[in-house]
């Protein structure tokens, strides 16, 4: 079976459905307030004063500590030289560390997410729960003495641990869990002519789009904000989020920014919104895009 395949079997097993709403719901419970919007702990797991997701770069540490393991037990077993062979349990414990600190942030990314990005993120916490699990066994089987064991559990955690990194990958680059869903195109250089002025009230949150991009129009205390309406944690759209001062909230999660910058005041976005330049010309409201851009 190829791996799309299998990619495309395990994205439609609908049994996962249940658990998947059960299990995020536990944690949306421990990381979100019960008047919603996130809890500091929640934007710390995510990343958000990082200004970079967490998770795909804690997943490197048991990834890169536990292949250490596989080669110096491979190395072990071929030279019959178990003495010199600590480094490989250090690597171990070492994965073992990673793997959890990694669950954590992982957790607090697979909560926002629905549907096939739900089940498909479920498979992977599964998989790498079972490596976890082979891993911790390896390393009381090693410190009893029991090598040969402790090798054999480490060898299947490593098959668990790579196929729930395939999937892993799949989610972040097939799927786009973790990185930005700002839209790539830009709008035009030159100013584009929007809303007529007084269209826009006090207040407003009001979308139009510029050569397909959905901008957002905000018009408070006299002055025109300009945002890219998609957000960039999950795609919500910002138009039909909550105005407060001097800043918006997404809909879909809770993520804040500011009006003037776009920059995040809570996530669980770790992208800030891209901002344009307003003004208003012959009655109309122009928007170009701010100079200089904002890094996102
Ligand atoms: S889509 Fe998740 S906070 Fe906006």
């Amino acid at each position: 079976m190829e791996l799309l395949e299998a990619m495309n079997v395990i994205e439609n097993q609908s049994w996962l459905e249940a658990p998947s709403e059960t299990l995020a719901g536990a944690v949306s419970k421990v990381l979100t307030r019960p008047t919603g919007g996130p809890t500091k702990l929640d934007d710390f797991l995510n990343g958000v004063w990082f200004g970079h997701p967490l998770h795909p770069m804690l997943t490197d540490i048991p990834i890169g500590a536990w292949t250490v393991t596989l080669a110096m037990d491979g190395i072990e077993t071929l030279t019959g030289r178990a003495e010199r062979n600590t480094g490989a349990d250090i690597a171990l414990g070492a994965g073992i560390l990673g793997a959890v600190a990694s669950a954590m942030t992982g957790a607090a990314q697979w909560q926002y997410t629905i549907g096939r990005q739900r089940r498909l993120g479920l498979s992977h916490a599964l998989l790498n729960v079972a490596a976890l699990g082979l891993y911790s066994a390896s390393l009381v089987y090693r410190l009893n003495g029991k090598r040969g064991a402790g090798k054999l559990t480490a060898l299947i955690g490593y098959g668990f641990m790579a196929v729930g990194a395939y999937i892993g990958g799949d989610l972040a680059y097939g799927q786009r869990l973790g990185v930005t869903h700002i839209p790539e195109q830009e709008i035009p250089e030159d100013w584009q002519p929007t809303l007529a002025d007084d269209e826009l009230r006090e207040g407003d949150l009001q979308r139009v789009t510029i050569a397909d991009v959905p901008v957002l129009l905000v018009r408070q205390q006299g002055h025109i904000y300009a945002l890219a309406d998609t957000c960039a944690h999950l795609g919500g759209p910002l138009s039909e989020g909550t105005l407060g001062e001097c800043s918006v909230t997404c809909p879909w999660h809770g993520s804040r920014f500011r009006l003037s910058d776009g920059a995040i005041l809570n996530g669980p976005a770790t992208f800030p919104q891209p901002i344009y330049e307003t003004r208003v010309r012959d009655g109309k409201i122009e928007v170009r895009p701010s100079s200089p851009h904002p890094q996102v």
